[in-house]
């Protein structure tokens, strides 16, 4: 099957939540939350994929030629490339529901260890959105990054144990996501951490400990304080605050205030290999993508033809 195909077949499940654009830039999807947008006026997603857009590339077509070798080693661990799935939940609320928490986990994190990479799973208000997706890394053998929000610090405490009984090989925390309207106005308690609660939160953790939503060189020296092994600099795909900077315009300074002290990784309309080079040449260590892995496992799989209708168990009520 070829990419066009997949989009083809996505188009046709997707759309309200997701309009299956041919750029994944933002601009269809304006402010549409739930669904698949930025917040607000949706520019801080629409400056992310500009942003990159405008970055170009110096060539030097005079050289040796040689094999190109993709692989990376993070976090102890070799993989194909330096690309991760992002965390994305919400199946119900943001997408059209053909899938749960539990069925994308699947089709994500095995469809990333085939080809030699690993997924972040997500979070949300009901405990299902966090455990669903951890049951399927418990049962890839631990090969998968669990993200948990910034709850109160007893709920993050026992997410983690239950992190650790999964056998993760890594713990991610999306520290902006209190900015996710869906999040905000639930009667969870969640809210930013300061350098002392992420360090207590990192005493508790034996594998490497990765902060998601950092968008400044002060945010990156507090992550660094803290204990982080690494962040991950990412506007939340606009979602959590309107007209915020695109996260590769952030990138360069906080590569030179950090240095090689935290593995660096990014996200934010990062769309092609291109897209990943650039970042890389800027620091990088490696990139996250989100929205467009779920239109392949929306456009990849036999939805269409077999199931065209909302999976069972996704109703209403089954929302971050
Ligand atoms: C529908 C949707 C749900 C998301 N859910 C989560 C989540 O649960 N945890 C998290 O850390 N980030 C979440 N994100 C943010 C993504 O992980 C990522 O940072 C963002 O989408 C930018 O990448 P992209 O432009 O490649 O999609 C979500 C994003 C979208 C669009």
């Amino acid at each position: 099957m070829i990419y066009e195909e997949v989009l083809e077949k996505a188009k046709k499940l997707m759309p309200p939540s997701c309009w299956v654009c041919k750029y994944c830039n933002g601009l269809a999807c304006r402010g549409e939350i739930p669904g698949t947008g930025g917040k607000g006026t949706g520019q801080s997603f629409v400056r992310s994929y500009e942003k990159l857009a405008e970055i170009k590339v110096s060539m030097d077509t005079i050289y040796k030629k040689k094999e190109q070798d993709c692989s990376v080693t993070l976090f102890g661990k070799q993989f194909a490339a330096p690309i991760f799935a992002a965390p994305i939940s919400g199946m119900a609320s943001n997408y059209t529901g053909h899938f749960t928490e539990k069925s994308y986990a699947e089709k994500l994190i095995h469809g990333m260890l085939n080809v030699g990479c690993v997924a972040f799973t997500g979070d949300g208000v009901s405990s299902h959105f966090f455990n669903d997706p951890l049951s399927v890394i418990e049962k890839a053998g631990g090969m998968g990054i669990p993200t948990i929000k910034p709850w109160d610090q007893e709920t993050i405490f026992n997410k983690i144990e239950q992190a650790k009984k999964a056998g993760v090989f890594a713990i991610a925390m999306d520290v902006d996501s209190a900015g996710l309207p869906l999040i905000f106005d639930s009667d969870k308690e969640v809210g930013p951490k300061n350098i002392r609660e992420l360090s207590e939160i990192r005493s508790k953790i034996q594998v490497p400990f990765i902060i998601k939503g950092v968008m400044s060189v002060k945010g990156a020296l507090k992550a660094l304080e803290s204990g982080a092994d690494a962040i991950i600099v990412s506007n939340h795909g606009g979602r959590v605050l309107d007209h915020a900077l695109a996260p590769v315009e952030v990138l360069p300074n906080i590569k030179e205030a950090i240095g090689d002290r935290m593995t660096i990784l990014i996200d934010g309309a990062i769309r092609t290999g291109l897209d990943v080079f650039k970042v890389l040449a800027l620091g990088a260590d490696g990139v996250l993508i989100g929205r467009p892995y779920v239109v392949a496992a929306y456009g990849g799989n036999n939805l269409y033809k077999e199931n065209n209708k909302r999976v069972k168990g996704c109703n209403e009520n089954d929302r971050l």
